[in-house]
């Protein structure tokens, strides 16, 4: 397992390091998960995620693979999906621009003994990391949190990553979801999603989910969230036009 760019806080090298998953059970209990990522409070949202399984567009898209390959792991978080992966033989790079996602990660109570070099986790923005060439590019929850400006450059070096016969999963939010309105947040209408996967991919799993709610704190929040499995096709493929009507 690689850990890059190996950057400790200040005076961190003379400290004992303290175990992040200790120190993670220790923090006050977060009001939700959906509070938490709305103010971009990453290490409440961790807490109140801490331990919880895979991804399900992570795991209707493993479906589709009859042997483990190279995946990209966008936004782990505290890396739910990425153990997943590694769980079924995957190679992972994991990416997220948070240190304690990094650290999380990298100390999971479901990392595999036989992780060998099969991971690395890298800290870096989405917004200008480098993307190797992969086999399935999983972003969970996390392309909202682009910035805007940069959404379509990095929405191409995700397409560019994904090799022909690969498969991107994860969410991208709408533009009727309440967060909509943030400034520093990158969501789609049903209309700019269909074009972002427009010749480029068929779709396997495409679910829009608009709803009323709350969240814990009793604000209440509309919803608007697509959820998405798509496969690469080969560059000029017929079989690729206008997946999402
Ligand atoms: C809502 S969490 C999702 C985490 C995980 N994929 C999951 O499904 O639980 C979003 C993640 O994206 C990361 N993130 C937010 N903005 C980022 C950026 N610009 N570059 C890299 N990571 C970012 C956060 O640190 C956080 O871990």
């Amino acid at each position: 397992m690689a850990i890059e760019p190996h950057t400790p806080d200040a005076g961190g090298e003379a400290r004992a390091e303290a175990h992040p998953w200790d120190e993670l059970a220790k923090a006050e209990n977060p009001p939700s998960a959906f509070a938490c990522a709305h103010t971009r409070d990453w290490p409440g949202y961790f807490k109140a995620v801490a331990g919880k399984e895979p991804r399900e567009t992570l795991v209707k898209a493993l479906k589709f693979f009859d042997e483990p390959g190279f995946a990209i792991d966008l936004g782990c978080g505290e890396g739910r999906d990425t153990m997943e992966l590694l769980r079924r033989g995957w190679r992972v790079l994991a990416i997220d621009g948070h240190k304690m996602a990094v650290d999380l990660t990298a100390h999971h109570p479901r990392l595999p003994s036989d992780v060998g070099d099969r991971l690395e986790i890298r800290r870096a923005e989405m917004e200008t990391v480098e993307l190797p060439p992969c086999d399935l590019l999983n972003a969970s929850f996390s392309l909202p949190f682009c910035r805007p400006a940069e959404f379509e450059a990095l929405w191409d070096r995700i397409h560019a990553s994904i090799r022909p016969g690969g498969k991107f999963a994860g969410q991208l939010f709408g533009d009727r979801d309440t967060w909509a309105s943030l400034p520093d947040r990158s969501h789609q209408s049903r209309r700019e999603v269909g074009r972002l996967f427009r010749g480029r991919y068929t779709l396997e799993h495409f679910d829009e989910v608009e709803r009323d709610g709350e969240d814990a704190r009793g604000n209440a929040k509309h919803w608007h969230v697509f959820h998405v499995v798509a496969h690469r096709c080969p560059d000029g493929s017929w079989s690729c036009a206008d997946p999402v009507s």
